[in-house]
This record gives structure tokens, sequence and C-alpha cells, in this order.
């Protein structure tokens, strides 16, 4: 386990921007897991995923669509963008029967958090909050923790820059 990095998003576009950093250190295999109330920025920083891993195709909140596969057009990782909201168990991600391996994929889910952990032993939980304040606090906070040993080494803290 990595421990616990927070990091400052003022802006939406701090948001992207740990999107494209995490990118920089995700693998085929990996599993990220999002967590954060509606409207936290949960789509804003797959978007900086996709974008970062260079995957064809506009993230966007999937809805209606539980998962949506975005293959990658450099020969990485495609992204897995996976909306957990409507789902009730484990068993339907399986049975998604997606077009791609988790194995071959970085996997993203948003409302993931106690439903996919078994899915990897390894994982990254990334929760997003809008910090409680006066006005003026426009802006979003994130908390990563890495789950695991694949996450035991990676550095976190830099990832915005
Ligand atoms: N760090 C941030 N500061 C301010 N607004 C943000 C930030 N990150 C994202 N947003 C904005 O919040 C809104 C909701 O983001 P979204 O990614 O759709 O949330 P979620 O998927 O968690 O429901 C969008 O308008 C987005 O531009
Ligand atoms: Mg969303």
């Amino acid at each position: 386990m990595s421990g616990r990095t927070a990091l400052s998003l003022p802006d939406a576009e701090a948001t992207q921007a740990l999107g494209r950093g995490l990118a920089r250190v995700l693998r085929a295999g990996d599993l990220v897991v999002l967590t954060g109330a509606l409207g936290a920025g949960k789509t804003t920083l797959t978007q900086g995923i996709g974008a970062g891993l260079r995957v064809r195709g506009r993230v966007s909140s999937p809805t209606f669509i539980i998962a949506r596969v975005h293959p990658s057009e450099v020969g990485g990782p495609d992204l897995v963008h996976v909306d957990a909201y409507r789902l009730g168990s484990l068993d339907e991600v399986d049975a998604l029967d997606l077009d791609t391996s988790l194995e071959d994929s970085v996997t993203v889910v948003e409302w993931g958090a106690g439903l996919v952990e078994p899915l990897a032993q390894d994982r990254l939980e990334v929760e997003l909050v809008r910090p409680r304040g006066g006005e003026g606090h426009q802006g979003r906070e994130a908390h990563l923790r890495g789950v695991g040993a694949r996450w035991a080494q990676v550095e976190l803290t830099g990832l915005l820059q």
C-alpha cells in the first residue's frame, strides 16, 4: 500500500491534468476505482486519463451505457470506462462480456467502491471531494490511495506536474 495522497484541483483543467498524469503511470491490467458525489469530477478525470492514454472516442458519462471500451490509438492499453451506478453486483460486470479483456486494458470504474474490488487485488482508489467552506471554494480535492503491491512503489504526489 502506498499510503494516501491528497491533491488540490482548483478547476476542471486540473482534474483533467491529474487524469493525464495518472495515464503516465497506468498499465494494462490496472483498475482505478473512482468515488465522489454526483458532479465531483469523476468523468472529467476519466477524460484526462483517456487523453493521456490516447484512446479513441469521447469519454462521457456512461449514464445509459454501463461500460464503454475506448480502443487505444497507439498500441497501448484500451480504456474500459464503467459506470457501476446501475449495477447491483459484480456478476453484472462480468456479464457485460466486453470486447476486450481487463488484463489488456486500464479499467476505470465510476461508483465502483464496494463493488469491483474483487476484480483486482491491486487497485488505485481516487476519491473526489468538494471542500467544504465558504464562498470561493469552487475546486475539488483528490484523495488517492494505492492498494496492493502494484502501487507500493508508485509515486502519486507528482502526478499534477
Ligand atoms: N477541480 C474542479 N473544480 C471545479 N469544477 C470541476 C473540477 N473538476 C470537474 N469540475 C466540473 O464539475 C462538473 C461535473 O463533473 P463530472 O466529471 O461530470 O462529475 P461526475 O462524473 O463525478 O458526476 C463539470 O462541469 C466539470 O467541469
Ligand atoms: Mg460521471
